[in-house]
């Protein structure tokens, strides 16, 4: 159903106003759909259900946390014919996609082509995070910052590449690889194997690895609401990519997120909104891939200034879960305003608050799922300034069991960061489960 051909009192209208429609259909309630299962969704489902213009959420396929807010739909976020059955048959009026896969699938074209309304990028704008290439070919088109970099699709010529370079060096895979596809070479054997898993292995699937130079510094995450070309900021988070303490082990998916963020001063964010993200709309627009969504900017503090890492085109996880509690505005005005294309008005509180994923023993490896976790120590307790976001869970027979790699994200808030933190670490240790694993420095350097 198109919005300008909304019912009104039963009168089919042509020409009405967008703020009489936005009335009129809250009146109606809204259905929405959110399409994923992890903490990131688990936010999403919670931040709507706070709006008063949402009647019923469906989550596919959702978690046993995300099913205390929404009707869990046992389709994968990957089926997009089958969402698209679901969401006509149940009459969905919002859909929003939390991961990239059914991004990257295609989905908004596929629900937009059947008239239905849905936030989120189109397959050529999902571009920017599902190929590497593609990002930083604009960024170096575009003058965004970011590191030099070469393509190569031949292992030897690669190598040879990597040879004349200083170490480290970093190789990433041109396509997604849930947060695994980069690594940093220290050494030439450690390129020569990575290479080698890419390019000749084709580990990831057959494809090409972009090679760029090293940076150092902090990184942060800075996701905005963007609509073309105009861009609505949200408040910051750092994550934490590495698997154990002190940077250590392999990227992951994220293993904890904090905010606000003490060395990113309203400088450097003005910077960034001005010298990156606009105008990484702005390029998206003259491409002709005018982007819609969340636009996630992973950017490093360098010493010479803040550059990009990567682009996502979606919420990060776990940054959403740290993010989305400090919205003020109803998030439903913003997904459906950006859905339709429409300017919109956001306000945030920036109270600190801090995460930590607690997740499967072996993950970002091989883990074993299926085991028992008792939240009750945390979920009998009255207190506010905790909240537990499934990730990776499901419930059998009344039981609360792991089913993913990253499992919950414990987040707590408080008066300053040390306190956020304390109230996460008391909640972590007392959810009780054999097979989890956590890092208990998320947040530590920010609070030296
Ligand atoms: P990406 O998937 O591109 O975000 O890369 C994953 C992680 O690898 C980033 O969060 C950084 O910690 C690290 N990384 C990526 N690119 C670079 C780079 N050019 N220099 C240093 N570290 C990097
Ligand atoms: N936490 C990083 C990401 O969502 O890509």
């Amino acid at each position: 159903m198109s919005i300008m051909t909304t019912i009104i009192s039963g009168k089919k209208q042509d020409s009405i106003h967008w703020n009489e429609v936005v009335q009129t259909e809250i009146v109606k309630k809204m259905n929405v759909l959110i399409i994923g299962g992890g903490g990131r969704e688990h936010a999403i489902a919670d931040a709507l259900s706070k709006s008063s213009k949402v009647s019923k959420i469906y989550c596919a396929p959702g978690n046993a946390g995300i099913a205390k807010q929404a009707e869990l739909v046992a389709l994968k976020d990957t089926d997009v014919n089958g969402l698209l059955t679901f969401a006509i048959e149940k009459q969905i009026d919002l859909t929003v996609v939390g991961p990239e896969t059914p991004l990257s699938l295609g989905i908004v074209d596929v629900f937009k082509e059947n008239g239905l309304r849905i936030f989120g990028p189109n397959q050529k704008a999902a571009q920017i995070e599902s190929s590497k290439r593609f990002a930083k070919d604009l960024m170096i088109k575009y003058g965004i910052p970011t590191a030099a970099y070469e393509v190569f699709t031949d292992f030897n010529e690669a190598l040879n590449y990597v040879k004349e370079k200083p170490l480290p060096t970093v190789l990433k895979y041109d396509g997604l690889a849930a947060g695994k596809g980069v690594v940093i070479a220290e050494t030439i054997e450690e390129a020569e194997l990575a290479l080698k898993d890419m390019l000749v292995d084709d580990k990831f699937g057959e494809g090409k690895v972009v090679i760029e130079d090293y940076l150092e510094g902090p990184e942060f995450s800075f996701m905005c609401f963007v609509n073309g070309a105009d861009v609505y900021p949200m408040v910051l988070a750092q994550d934490h990519k590495r698997a154990f303490d002190g940077d250590t082990g392999p990227n992951t998916g994220g293993m904890g997120a904090y905010g606000p963020l003490p060395f990113v001063t309203e400088e450097d964010q003005n910077y960034a909104l001005e010298n990156i993200l606009k105008p990484t709309a702005f390029a998206m627009v003259e491409e002709g891939c005018s982007f819609s969504g969340v636009l996630y900017g992973g950017l490093m503090k360098t010493k010479n200034g803040i550059k990009v890492i990567e682009f996502n085109a979606r919420f990060g996880d776990p940054e959403t879960e740290i993010v989305l509690p400090r919205l003020k505005s109803d998030i439903f005005d913003i997904f459906y305003g950006i859905a339709e294309g429409q300017k919109i008005e956001i306000e945030w509180d920036d109270f600190p608050i801090l995460g930590i994923v607690m997740a499967s023993k072996g993950y970002p490896g091989d883990y074993e799922t299926g085991y028992e976790i008792d939240c009750r120590g945390v979920l009998n307790t009255s207190t506010t300034d905790v909240k537990v976001y499934h990730m990776g869970t499901t419930e059998k027979s009344g039981k609360l069991l792991t089913s993913g790699g990253r499992v919950l994200m414990v987040v707590g808030t408080g008066k300053n960061l040390d306190e956020a933190r304390a109230k996460a670490l008391e909640a972590v240790k007392k959810i009780e489960c054999e097979n989890l694993f956590y890092r208990t420095d998320i947040g530590v350097k920010a609070l030296i």
